[in-house]
């Protein structure tokens, strides 16, 4: 090997291992650097070392002697990355003790709010019983909300201090518009929509200028349901009412039927249901969940049903309130102050 070449090898290498040894970041990776190099058995000095003996003779001193400066050179330039990496430690893992005994951080993990986590349980309930879901729209017209159920304009509860009424007027009809107070505005819509048999559920908002105290709100949540066929009674009513409480409260619930009044129901009921009050000596206690009846044959007519050929009955039942008789929460306000230490109780 030419003179020339040997010193332009030695020079190359010198390069690459200062290099290597500046970037190690590490103790490990210094280490690696320091054996591809400075190995003693297969180094890359070893290689340019015994390449020497290829050097034409004369030219072998002036070799011999730029092979010993970069061999110290590289040397001294270890031993400086050593001085490095120990005067300032890589920030590893590994100089950071970690105690596999210590507990863990649990993280905090969300979860269905109880309403949502309530309503899915009851869309659930009601699927195997054979009900839909149907939705509607939380802003109605007078017809879906009042005039299609029997509701005439006289009717007390058209009157705008009970109803959240809107300022602007449907684009397309001009009609007054308000947030819905019931989700019986869906009972139209599907039957509108639908000829019978329907059989459907409806879950959502509704709204009422109510005071909010422990079971009442200006916002709440109902389940609509609605059953239209041949030869519907009060009967399937009640069997149908008493399988949704004791699915959903558990075994021993029962129901009871108030004499009531709805415009688009008739008969009419308000719906109790009992459950035995532990904590209250054994004793029975009622509470009410909603209202219920007959489909009205005024209502059936107003959707093109013909009363002669088919029956149905519709109930209309409080979220909020089978939620908190579930879980024995006292207030319904607290489902929507938004405090995490209740709500996580329902994790
Ligand atoms: N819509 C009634 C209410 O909000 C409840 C109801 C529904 C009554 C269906 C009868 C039939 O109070």
């Amino acid at each position: 090997m030419a003179l020339s070449d040997y010193l332009a090898d030695l020079d190359a290498l010198a390069a690459a291992a200062t290099s290597a040894f500046t970037a190690a970041a590490d103790a490990g990776a210094l280490e690696a650097a320091r054996i591809e190099f400075l190995g003693a058995k297969s180094g890359r000095i070893k290689t340019v070392q015994k390449q020497l003996g290829t050097v034409p003779g004369l030219d072998k001193p002036k070799a011999g002697k730029r092979f010993n400066e970069v061999k110290t050179a590289l040397e001294a330039s270890f031993v400086a990355a050593e001085g490095r990496l120990a005067a300032s430690p890589a920030p590893s893992t590994a100089s950071a003790p970690f105690d596999p005994t210590l507990p863990g951080k649990r993280p905090r993990i969300g979860h269905l709010h109880p309403l949502t986590q309530t309503i899915e349980e009851l869309t659930d309930l009601m699927g195997r019983l054979g009900f839909t879901v149907a939705v509607g729209p939380e802003i109605e017209d007078e017809w879906h909300n009042f005039e299609a159920l029997n509701i005439p304009p006289s009717h007390p509860a058209r009157d705008p201090l009970e109803n959240f009424y809107l300022q602007a007027a449907g684009a397309a009809t001009g009609q007054p518009l308000l947030l819905r107070s019931q989700t019986s505005t869906v009972q139209i819509r599907v039957m509108e929509q639908t000829p019978p048999p329907v059989r459907v559920i409806s879950l959502g908002r509704v709204y009422r200028p109510d005071t909010a105290d422990a079971t009442h709100y200006p916002m709440f949540h109902q389940i609509e349901g609605l059953l239209v066929d041949r030869g519907v009674t009060m009967a399937d009513l009640k069997s149908v009412l008493r399988l949704f409480a004791s699915s959903f409260l558990g075994g021993d619930v029962h129901i009871r039927f108030r004499p009531s009044f709805f415009p688009f129901t008739e008969p009419s009921v308000e719906v109790d249901m009992s459950w035995h009050d532990t904590g209250h000596g054994d004793a029975i206690r009622w509470i009410e969940m909603g209202g219920a009846g007959m489909v009205d044959p005024h209502v059936l007519r107003a959707v093109g049903y013909d009363p002669e050929e088919v029956t149905g009955f519709a109930f209309g039942i409080g979220v909020e309130r089978i939620c908190a008789r579930r879980h024995g929460v006292k207030d319904i306000r607290d489902f929507y102050r938004n405090d995490v230490r209740f709500l996580h109780q329902f994790s």
